[in-house]
């Protein structure tokens, strides 16, 4: 089987042609610019970092991302906003990277034929992610949790094979080639803010790493063969953390959970890697962990000058309040790395991938993401 990576300009235009009376090259596909891109799709799991618009489609108490969310999202692109940010979220960038537009579409918003012809035909991918769900079924009430979102990856494969667009050992190879992203486990920490003691955090998170090892297991069976993982963003010196250090510093218990779950994902998916379980099992470990506490000990290094306050939000750090059209948006929001309480902005997000695409083991992990899919190391100078 072969993956078409380039259009021949005959192509395109027939499927142009094509695209709004036949199945055969849907408009979708085009839009996505599936025919140059590194992989045949993606497949994001996970929290708001990079949520693309599912819980748009979610009642309380889910949280929504609304405006001044995706205040910098280009016109074309901002009926679908949902993101936690002022602008593309990680998994538009990361979708980006690999030569799409932005992130697949939230799976919750495919609901014309059109659009998940695509999903059913191994080709784009989907976005199961909701912001402020976390890696155990109990945290994030009224979100997709993780396993959910699991599930909901379960049902579109079998809904893939029930509807014999490609045949299977073709749809096998197309998940195999695609890219599975999850970010997960910030939220989960939630249950110290609510008075969980630091006393319980290697059993906690040694059951956080469980579980998530259980969701990659499954992922396996259902036929990723790319992972990549990002670990959790130094939590203690996010805005709402540091509103709340006697001294404005980073909260030090946050960042130790932060470094001991990253620590143990990496040791216990090493494990899982070379066990006889998962053969052909390839992943990269993108830290945003890392990635994060860099620019905030060198803020110009990263060409950033507010590594504390968030952009958008209200009281101590702006950490205090969530970012609503009632509260302080900053204009220079590309020199921020916070976008509210507790998000990244597009800038720093940007910044993030790049190191996750081409930066050393210390960005990522035993690979960076140009090595997980070498398809992308020939293209980064049309990034
Ligand atoms: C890389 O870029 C070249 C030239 O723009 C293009 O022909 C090729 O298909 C691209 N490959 C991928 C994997 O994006
Ligand atoms: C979840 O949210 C619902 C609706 O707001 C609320 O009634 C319920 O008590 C919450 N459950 C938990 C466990 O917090």
């Amino acid at each position: 089987m072969t993956v078409p990576t380039a259009a021949a300009p005959a192509l395109l235009l027939a499927a142009i042609v094509l695209c709004s009376s036949s199945a055969l090259v849907s408009c979708d596909e085009l839009r996505h610019g599936v025919r140059r891109a590194a992989v045949p799709a993606m497949y994001v799991f996970g929290d708001s970092l990079v949520d693309a618009g599912n819980n748009d489609f979610l009642p309380p108490p889910a949280p929504r991302a609304l405006p001044p969310n995706g205040v910098d999202l280009p016109r074309w692109v901002l009926r679908r906003t949902g993101r936690f940010t002022n602008g593309f979220n990680l998994a538009d960038i990361i979708a980006q990277h690999l030569g799409f537009e932005f992130s697949p579409p939230a799976y919750l918003s495919l609901t014309t034929p059109l659009s998940s012809l695509d999903l059913l035909r191994g080709r784009v991918g989907a976005n199961y992610a909701s912001g402020g769900s976390g890696i155990l079924d109990i945290t994030g009430n009224g979100t997709i949790t993780l396993r959910e979102q699991v599930q909901l990856f379960a049902e579109t494969k079998a809904r893939m094979i029930r509807a014999g667009l490609v045949g299977r050992e073709s749809l096998d190879d197309l998940l195999a080639q695609s890219l599975f992203v999850v970010s997960a486990g910030g939220n989960d920490f939630d249950a110290f803010d609510y008075g969980l003691p630091m006393s319980e955090a290697p059993a906690f998170i040694a059951a956080m790493v469980d579980t998530y090892i259980n969701h990659i297991n499954e992922l396996y069976r259902l036929g990723a063969r790319k992972l990549a993982l990002l670990d959790i963003l130094p939590v203690g010196c996010i805005p709402s953390q540091r509103a709340i250090t006697t001294n404005g510093g980073c909260d030090a218990d946050g960042n130790a959970l932060s470094r001991a779950f990253n620590a143990l994902l990496r040791t216990e998916m090493a494990r899982a890697a070379a066990a006889a379980s998962m053969p052909g099992l390839e992943y990269s470990v993108a830290s945003l962990y890392n990635v994060l506490s860099d620019m905030i000990a060198n803020p110009a290094l990263a060409g950033l000058r507010e590594v504390e306050v968030a952009c958008c939000g209200g009281g101590k750090f702006n950490g205090e309040v969530g970012c609503t059209v009632a509260t302080s948006l900053c204009a220079d929001r590309d020199e921020f790395l916070f976008w509210d309480f507790v998000h990244g902005t597009q800038a720093a997000y940007r910044r993030a991938v790049h190191a996750f695409f081409y930066g050393t083991a210390r960005d990522a992990e035993p690979v960076n993401l140009a090595q997980l899919v070498p398809a992308v190391a020939a293209n980064s100078s049309s990034i």
